[in-house]
């Protein structure tokens, strides 16, 4: 019976138990994490694909998807601190609803992390070539070298996002010689983001102008499933912008008192990330207005797709908000602070790498465990003589990423991601309800709070962003997991630990740290 093959809890727990991290992350720590993991490209860059989606609305987009990340968090932050353990979402679902699901779970999270790290990678591209290049050194880069291909959603003359590639290599090889981040180093990181931020929001909200919000939801507030526009459809956009919270989970072994510790870092993180997202796209759409650029029939054009960048590209559209590939740096331009604009594509410029290096570390850590499962080929979870470090894997997976960043638009990267993470988080939810009915009196250190209220609207909002993403980001999660279920019947199911009857204790994870660490 292939559901048969559930991991012993205890023999997940004895695990974390061998593991000798030394636990020195505390609350603020932990917040902080999360902070560094969850702003990045969703509310530097994507709030111009928000606002062609939503125009105004995009302020309700940025409060459902909050929303949905904090029941989730919630979820993840019981069975995190029950099982604080490497692997996430993966290890979880193998201990309570087996094998094959976790496969499923395991393999969607290569498009919540990996697909996630080439989006992150994109939208660095973008204040790289925009302040970097354009601003401070008068260089233009060629467009053939400046994004991907018109047809593939890219700026015409596209060819290859030289800047996302580079960026996602350096990154890449930085994880492979052992590089992670030390919670100082994080916490300037995040100091610098929320500084920059905030400078937008004290900048731009004085400037407001009320019309500006006006019409409010020009696209309304559901666009039709799998159109991605209205303010739903943005919302399962903009659910990028928290997308790594999650990370939090994978420092679980390494916190304090993570029992009080974890969902500290998971839910505060979150609900700071919320006000400030809200803030920020106040601050952008009440000043240079964010109405999108609308198609002959009154509908939006998709963000991120030819006929829109064929738009912008036209002289009186290329000020808009919707066009800009480094949204809030343009915005402060447009409103007389160019000065200040610059310094903030500076600080996306510094930070947006560690957002790529979380997500790719967390993507090698999920492949590791799957392999050391037997799920994967062992050779993948190879450790380096000298750097320490998973080398193959992370070399491939780096690889793949800048393969990706090289030609898709980071919208569309962003939506696949999403739709990954949702199942994911669709899965955890499932999962610590099943495990309340199956393991009742099992010591729970951080209970979710009206878990049965709370569990089924975390799993009906995962199921309402999946439905109101675009078809074409919706299509490739199962076209994903039928590519998975092929490989896991070609070699996993034959090749499980599990499957052979191990139940296998380990000594420890890895050498190298978790991505943050004192
Ligand atoms: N939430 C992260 C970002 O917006 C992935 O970049």
């Amino acid at each position: 019976m292939i559901f048969g093959r559930v991991k012993p809890i205890d023999a997940i727990l004895a695990t974390a138990e061998k593991k000798s991290l030394h636990r020195s992350l505390g609350a603020l720590q932990l917040t902080l994490f999360g902070i560094g993991c969850v702003i990045g490209t969703g509310i530097f860059v994507l709030t111009s694909a928000g606002a062609q989606k939503a125009g105004p609305g995009l302020m309700l987009a940025f409060a459902i998807a909050g929303a949905i990340c904090i029941v989730a968090a919630l979820c993840y932050a019981e069975i995190a601190a029950m099982l604080p353990v490497a692997g996430s979402a993966y290890t979880y679902t193998y201990s309570v609803m087996g094998e094959i699901l976790a496969w499923s779970v395991g393999w969607a999270l290569v498009l919540e992390y990996a697909v996630a790290a080439s989006a992150v990678s994109v939208g660095w591209s973008g204040y790289f070539s925009g302040t970097i290049l354009n601003e401070f050194l008068g260089i233009q880069l060629p467009a053939y070298l400046a994004a991907g291909p018109l047809a593939f959603g890219g700026a015409p003359g596209g060819f290859i996002n030289l800047p996302a590639v580079v960026i996602a290599l350096l990154v890449t090889w930085l994880l492979m010689i052992g590089t992670t981040e030390s919670a100082r180093v994080n916490a300037v990181l995040v100091a610098i983001k929320v500084t920059a931020l905030t400078a937008f929001i004290v900048l731009t909200l004085p400037q407001v102008e009320m019309e500006k919000f006006n019409p409010f939801l020009p696209a309304g507030v559901f666009g039709g499933l799998g159109s991605g526009i209205g303010a739903v459809g943005a919302a399962a956009t903009i659910f990028f912008a928290y997308v790594g919270f999650d990370a939090v989970s994978t420092a679980a072994e390494e916190t304090r008192n993570p029992q009080k510790n974890v969902p500290i870092g998971l839910i505060g993180s979150l609900l700071f990330c919320t006000i400030f997202y809200i803030l920020v796209a106040a601050g952008a759409v009440g000043t240079i207005g964010g109405q999108p650029i609308m198609g002959p029939n009154g509908i939006p054009f998709p963000a991120g797709s030819a006929e829109l960048a064929r738009q912008c590209a036209m002289p009186e559209y290329s000020g808009m908000l919707v066009c800009s590939n480094e949204a809030l740096a343009h915005v402060l331009r447009q409103i007389g602070f160019s000065g200040v604009g610059n310094m903030l594509g500076i600080a996306a410029f510094v930070a947006l790498p560690s957002v790529i290096l979380i997500l790719l570390f967390g993507q090698t850590r999920i492949f590791f465990v799957m392999s050391r499962d037997g799920l994967l080929p062992e050779g993948l979870s190879k450790i380096h003589p000298k750097w320490k470090t998973p080398y193959v894997v992370t070399a491939i997976t780096g690889s793949v990423v800048a393969f990706a960043a090289a030609f898709l638009p980071v919208g569309q990267l962003a939506d696949i991601a999403n739709a990954g993470t949702l199942y994911a988080f669709f899965m955890v939810a499932l999962a610590v309800m099943l495990l309340r009915k199956s393991e009742p009196n099992r010591p729970r250190p951080f209970r979710t709070p009206a878990l049965w209220l709370v569990g089924p609207l975390t799993m009906a909002g995962c199921v309402f962003l999946f439905i109101n993403l675009p078809f074409e980001a919706m299509i490739v999660l199962p076209s994903w997991a039928i590519i998975g279920f092929m490989i896991y019947f070609a070699y996993g199911y034959r090749k499980s630990h599990l499957g052979q009857g191990r139940v296998e204790v380990h000594e420890s994870d890895l050498e190298q740290n978790a991505p943050i660490h004192d």
